[in-house]
This record gives structure tokens, sequence and C-alpha cells, in this order.
């Protein structure tokens, strides 16, 4: 939601700051924008659409040169996405330039303000009052920029992460921060801000966290944080463990296709180390204590998309392993509807980027009912692991297509590592159970890489239908958080109507939808595994084809008694139910890249979207 990158250093501005937008574009492509000083003077460019679009721009009107810059890659809130709309924002006067990512909730009584004071505002946004409020402060702060930017801070409300430049201080980049990502790469005379270090890796793999409330001012040799109230503070200094060709493309022709490729080697990195030579779980790293574990007595996983997806498989296999009872909770309906959740509840926040505002705004929650808390998160030094009281990292490396995939996969394991080790520590599972589990999940990353090899009949199937209106997705079990799954990447990526039922619930209701060659994907249970559900399933399946849909089933390797029902069958390999997730998602997520694919679609940054949803 929205990518920020300021520099200050040696370096020409311009291009690192442009670069760190491309590795930033992610977050939202509605606009983008950026700003220098040279001589005295701001310089500003900005236009709606990809980044593309501006660079365009910066080749027939160039900007001068300059070593401090700021940018911004928009996710539209307030205002549509156009080119006044754009960030960076300007004072009147031209002194100050701003970019902003969150929502300043007070913005309407600001404009008023501003408007009443006769100010003209030249856009629709929230940022902008921001540009004019700092104008306004800097006489009263000794025209100091930090300074005015802290009593800035003061007064708004909201999540907020801003970034300014002034033109009476051209060595300085100042930053602010309450509940959106803002992190500082620090680098040999010269420094970085930016949304996520992925803008600056390239540069330098020495971070700063920065907490809540804080301002941070770089110039090119020091960094300077201290909180709205200008008392000094010190940032957590951490480093980078990726390198920066891990986010770029590496070959594949889509960042989606690079992350469903890298789906084994993600799985494995996400079990490394957590299980001992004997068999046991070991998950020392986050702190978990025990006595802890064995008191509570419930389990809450609060996430949103694809992760709450995560969070739904999980609940099969912990409820199954511990007899905890497990809710899963959308993280944005979580703390409106006064849960039951307190000291004896774990509560474990799965996020891939740590940032999604829903997701943090529902731990916040648990903790003031003194829940315990536990977050599940991909992206390390992001806000959520930090407000957690444990963390679980996963290790699929950055994602940086929209559309989540190894981050599902991985979510899935580190959940299930979880709910295996509160069997250990809870005694409710044998040690041979316990190993004879673990000895399924390190043959994931294997199974995985089998049905990478065999996706070619999927991807016809998908160009065959990429002119359907409608695809339903069925499953059972495990398989329903499957079906909702695969549903929502398509939805997302090729913009159709794609929904997710439990297979059984479908005459319910649901079934009216069928009608004649209406493409239906069932995820079929294991027929060795879970027989009863495998036959139920079967009958869910003629129901639908009486009523003329096209079943297309998803069946482990084998499955014989499938082949009448069906118009087509993808194989997956033969794994215990609980693992089935782990390889059945895989076409699904082939078939929905595919799909949007045969229908001239962007998908990496499919249209609406932002990879981190850092809004509520
Ligand atoms: C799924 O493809 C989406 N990108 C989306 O549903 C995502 O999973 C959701 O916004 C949660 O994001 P998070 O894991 O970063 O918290």
């Amino acid at each position: 939601m929205c990518g920020i990158v300021g520099y200050v250093g040696q370096q020409q501005a311009l291009e690192i700051v442009v670069a760190g937008l491309r590795r930033l574009e992610y977050r939202g492509y509605d606009s983008a924008g950026v700003a220098v000083i040279s001589d005295g003077e701001l310089s500003v460019r900005k236009k709606a659409g990809k980044l593309a679009n501006l660079e365009t721009l910066l080749g027939s009107d160039p900007m001068p040169q300059s070593t401090t810059g700021i940018g911004h890659t928009r996710w539209a809130t307030h205002g549509g996405p156009t080119d006044s709309n754009a960030h960076p924002h300007v004072s009147e006067d031209s002194t100050v330039a701003v970019i902003h990512n969150g929502i300043i909730e007070n913005f309407a009584e600001l404009r008023s303000e501003l408007a009443a004071a006769g100010v003209h505002l030249a856009s629709e946004t929230d940022t902008e009052v921001v540009a004019h409020l700092l104008a306004h402060e800097l006489p009263n702060a000794d025209d100091d920029l930090p300074e005015a930017m802290r009593r800035v801070c003061r007064r708004l409300e909201g999540a907020f992460t801003l970034v300014a430049i002034d033109r009476s201080q051209p060595d300085v980049v100042v930053g602010a921060r309450r509940n959106s990502p803002l992190v500082v790469g620090v680098g040999d005379g010269e420094n970085f801000l930016a949304s996520d270090v992925a803008a600056f890796v390239a540069h330098t793999k020495q971070a700063l966290e920065l907490g809540q409330d804080q301002v941070v001012v770089l110039t090119a040799d020091s960094v300077t944080v201290t909180d709205f109230a200008g008392e000094p503070v010190e940032a957590k200094p951490y480093l980078v463990d990726w390198d920066a060709s891990a986010a770029e493309k590496g070959g594949y022709d889509l960042f989606m296709l690079k992350e469903i490729a890298e789906q084994p080697r993600a799985v494995a990195d996400s079990l490394r180390g957590r299980i001992t030579k004997d068999g046991r779980i070991q998950l020392d790293e986050t702190n978990l204590e025990e006595a802890t574990l064995r008191s509570i007595n419930k389990v809450v996983v609060i996430a949103c998309g694809t992760a709450a997806h995560a969070g739904m498989v999980a609940k099969y296999a912990i409820e199954h392993w511990t007899r905890l009872p497990v809710e899963v909770e959308l993280a944005s309906e979580f703390r409106y509807r006064d849960p039951i959740v307190g000291p004896d509840s774990l509560v474990i926040a799965i996020s891939q980027s740590g940032e999604t505002m829903d997701t943090l705004m529902a731990l916040r929650y648990a903790k003031t009912q003194g829940a315990r808390t536990l977050a599940i998160c991909n992206t390390v030094g992001s806000t959520i692991p930090r407000e957690s009281d444990a963390v679980l990292y996963t290790y699929a490396g950055p994602e940086i297509a929209v559309a989540s995939t190894k981050a599902f996969l991985t979510q899935i394991i580190a959940a299930y590592l979880v709910g295996m080790y509160l069997a250990q520590v809870r005694g409710t599972m044998f040690e041979d159970e316990i190993r004879r589990v673990l000895l399924q999940l390190e043959d994931m990353p294997s199974k995985v890489d089998l049905v990478l090899d065999t996706t070619e009949g999927v991807r016809e199937l998908a160009r065959d239908l990429a002119n359907s209106t409608s695809v339903l997705f069925l499953g059972r079990h495990v398989g329903y958080p499957v079906a909702l799954e695969g549903a929502l990447k398509l939805k997302e990526l090729a913009y159709m109507h794609a929904e997710g039922f439990p297979a059984g619930e479908l005459k319910h209701g649901p079934i009216a939808l069928i009608e004649d060659g209406v493409p239906v994907i069932v995820v079929v249970p294991s027929a060795t595994g879970r027989a009863d559900l495998h036959d139920k399933v079967i009958s869910n399946i003629q129901e639908v084809r009486a009523r003329g849909a096209r079943v297309i089933a998803i069946a482990e390797e084998g499955d014989e008694g499938i082949t009448p029902f069906a118009d087509h069958v993808i194989r997956i390999p033969v794994v215990p139910t609980l693992m089935q997730p782990l390889v059945a998602t895989v076409p699904l997520q082939v078939f929905a890249c595919e799909l949007a694919t045969a229908k001239g679609h962007d998908v990496d940054q499919p249209r609406n979207l932002a990879k981190s949803v850092t809004v509520e």
C-alpha cells in the first residue's frame, strides 16, 4: 500500500529513488512521483499509472542533478489515481515536498482549517494537508524540518509514514512513522528510507527498525531518531539476510512464476533447523514458554486473504493433533465483534508482509485482552512480529507478485510446526506419531517439486477456459480452504467470478449457480487416506454434473475411482490428508496465473490491488 523511498548521499538521487520504486511497485501502482532538491529549488515530477509512465515523463522532461531525493508509488485511497493526486505533494510556497503511506483520519478537519486560512488545496488527497502544515510550522520550529515534522505529527490521527524534504535544507531527508512501515538503510556516506528493505538492499544490508511514533532524520553521514516529542530513541539495527537478486525475476517472465517455482525450496527452508535429528520439534527461536503453551485453552488465528486460508488449513491439523479448539478469524472483523479472547488464548497472527493493518489492529486488540501472541511472518523486522510476544518466521524469501503463492505454503508449514510443538509440549501425541508427521513434512519439498514437473495439462486447461464467465471450486475438509484459495487466485488475477465452497454445502443454495458448461474444479480427498470424504465428494460431483457442470478434478495418482466422474483429472502425488493442501494448491496457482496471462492481464500487478495492505 504505497511504496516510499528517500535518499541522501553522494550519488544521483533520482536514479537510486527510481530503482527503489521499481522494487516497491508491487505495493501500489496507481501513480508514481519523485522530488529532488537542486540549487535551492524543489523539482517534482509525477504521473498517473505505473512507474513506466513516470519514467517516460522523466525522459521527456528531465530533472536536475541532485544527491537528495524522495519517491512514491501509490495505491489510491483519498482521491482517484490522477496526476494531481499523485505524490509528492508540495506546499503552496514550493518549500516542502511530502510523500505518504497510510490514511490521515482527521484530514477533513485539517483541510477545512487550511482552507479557512486561505490555502489553496490542489488535490483530493489527505496527504496534501501535511505539506501545507509543514510549511506553516517551519517558522514556529526555527525553520527546522525535523521539528516541524514532529509538531505536525502530533496533530495527525490515523496511520502514516511520511517522508519530507525542504528546499532550504537540501542535505536532509526527514521521515515519520505511525503504524505504517518505514525502515532505514544505513550506507557509507549515504542513507536510505523505504517502506521495505527491497528498495535499498542493492546498496546496503544494514537496516534500522523504526518504532511507533518516531521521527528519523537522515543526512549523508548521520541517522538520528527521536519520538514525536523530540526525545532521542535508539532504533534497533538488523542485517538483511537476502540478496538483491532474490527480489528479481531470475529469468522468469513473471515474479509469480518464479515464486511458484521456488516453493519446494521455500518449504524446505521453513522446516530447516526446526526438527531435531531424533524427530522432535524445536522452536526455541520463538521464545514460546512451555508453561504458557500448557496453560492455554484455545488457539485463535487472525489473518486476511491467503494468510487466513493458511490458518483455515492449519485449524484441521492443530485441532486434530492437540485437541485444542482453533478459531480462524478474518482480522478485519475480529475486534469489532467483542471476541472471546483472553489470557488463556494463544493468538496466532499470520501475515506475509507483517504490515497488514487489519491483522495488526486485531493483534493489538488481542494483546489488550491479555492473550499470548505469536506471529507467523515472512518479513523480518516488520511491525506484526515486532509487536507479538513470539515470532516464527517463514523462510519463503521476498514475495513480490501481488498474488501470494510461496507465502501460503510456508505459512501452512509454520502453523503445522506450531501445532506439532503444542502437541509435543502438551503430550497429546506419542513421540512416534510426532516423528511420523515430521517425516511427512520433510517429504513435502520433493512432492511439491513433482507437481511443478507436471503442470502442462493445467496450463492447457487454463487457456481453454479463459473465456469462462465463472469458475466454482469445491473441497471438503482441508480441501475446502484450498478451494477458497483457488477461487481467490482466479478472482484477483483473472478478474472472473470465482467462488470456493465446501462441497457438501453446494446443495444448500449455491448449486443454483450451475448451468451448462460451468467449470467446477474439485479438490478430491485422498481415496486411500479419507475414503469416507472421497466418496462424499464423488456424490457432490455427480450432483453438479447432472446439472451440466464441466468437472475438473484434482485427484491423487492412482485414484481411478474419480475418472468416470470428471471431464479432466489433474493428478497430484499421494500424500497424507493433512499434507494435501501443500500439493493441491500448486495446480490452482498455475491455473490462475496461466488463465490471467491468456487474458492479457498484468499478473504480477493485478488491477486495484497492492501487495501490502496498510490501511483498514
Ligand atoms: C492473496 O493473493 C493476497 N495477496 C492477499 O489476500 C494477502 O494474502 C492478504 O492481503 C494478507 O497479506 P499478508 O499475508 O501480508 O498479511
